[in-house]
């Protein structure tokens, strides 16, 4: 592996994208982000962040949250992410998130983090531990992005209010100081946004569902991949259609049918069109998802295994990180008001 060499190169355009380091990576993760992250390496300057801060906004382990973190930047190499051609990192090694933070904090008002959904969501989830952190965790996601003056940012569907915040505070500083943030602009997938629970097709596939079965992980075997696509909750007609409202259950697994060949939704009806029931579809998803994965899982574990190797990539992630970062927190001091040190 070879850690990131590339210039930055200030003519491209910038993206930056996230990962909370609490879970095992699914494939809505890929579908979401991971796979645009692999897409858009070569054409952007590139930064991906293991975001350990944002982890511990509910409660983690110790000892767990180090192996995750490790594990999900050998996750991002798996999946095919470059570190010559992209910044890999992990946050808490660029203390600069959190000192930008603290000014977008200031800058925020209580409603604006009052009303986001993951918000309410995570609070009614973790309602013996509902700190504050959970509540301004979406100024440190605009600190992550704007630092690096990210163009633009690929993420799931879920993210979307979030990136809205981060567009508004870049405005509102640029508006009451003078112009210093690029104002961000979210990359979500047509498909593949926001992938669905394998049991529970209306609800999100997550990191933190207990049932197993929901979730597609990049650690599963092959025969782990074959039995949840089998016992993947479908719905009550027979016959291969996209329809989101009506058929979740089937218009999930169209779409990570999508993910892993490529086969548009119109290709998928045409190759399934008047087959009996159910079960030829969900065979033909199973295997074209363990084809996608296996690569994956394997590159993981090499990757993984060379401890050495993956930290030299994080340390030098995170002094080009600290480079760049530095700058921009700077010059946010400096129009702050803050006296130079
Ligand atoms: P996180 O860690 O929950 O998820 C990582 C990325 O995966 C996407 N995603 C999904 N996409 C499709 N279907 C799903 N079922 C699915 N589940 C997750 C998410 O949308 C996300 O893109 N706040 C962020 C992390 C973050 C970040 C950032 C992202 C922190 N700072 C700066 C971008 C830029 C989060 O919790 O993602």
């Amino acid at each position: 592996m070879t850690p990131h060499t590339q210039p930055s190169a200030p003519s491209r355009k910038t993206i930056l994208s996230g990962m909370q380091p609490t879970g095992e990576l699914n494939i809505g993760h890929v579908a979401g982000a991971l796979r645009n992250w692999v897409a858009l390496q070569r054409e952007y300057d590139s930064l991906f962040c293991v975001v350990d801060q944002h982890a511990i906004t509910v409660r983690q382990e110790p000892a767990k949250l180090r192996k995750r973190t490790l594990d999900m930047a050998a996750m991002f190499i798996a999946a095919g992410v470059d570190p010559a051609q992209s910044v890999v990192f992990v946050q808490s090694h660029v203390p600069e998130h959190v000192q930008l933070a603290w000014v977008l904090t200031c800058m925020t008002g209580m409603g604006e983090c009052a009303r986001m959904t993951q918000f309410k969501d995570k609070s009614e989830k973790h309602a013996d531990n509902i700190n504050v952190g959970l509540f301004t965790y979406p100024i440190l996601m605009a600190a992550d992005i704007l630092l690096y003056n990210a163009d633009l940012v690929p993420v799931g569907q879920d993210q979307k209010q979030h990136l809205e915040l981060a567009r508004n505070l870049a405005e509102r500083f640029n508006h009451h100081y003078s112009a210093t943030f690029t104002v961000p602009e979210p990359f979500i997938p047509k498909v593949g946004g926001k992938i669905m629970s394998l049991q529970e097709p209306t609800k999100k596939m997550s990191k933190s569902d207990p049932n197993e079965k929901a979730s597609l992980f990049l650690i599963d075997t092959d025969d782990q991949i074959r039995n949840k696509i089998k016992r993947a909750v479908t719905d009550s007609g027979t016959d291969i259609v996209y329809d989101e409202e009506a058929r979740p259950g089937v218009s999930n697994l169209m779409s990570l049918y999508h993910i892993a060949t490529g086969a548009s939704f119109a290709d998928i009806e045409r190759e399934f069109a008047g087959s009996t029931g159910y079960a030829p579809f969900k065979e033909a998803v199973a295997e074209a998802l363990v084809a996608y994965i296996r690569p994956i899982r394997e590159r993981f574990l090499e990757v993984r295994s060379d401890t050495d190797g993956l930290s030299a990539i994080l340390r030098q992630g995170a002094d080009h990180a600290r480079d760049r970062a530095r700058k921009t927190l700077r010059k946010v001091y400096k129009k702050t008001g803050f006296v130079e040190y």
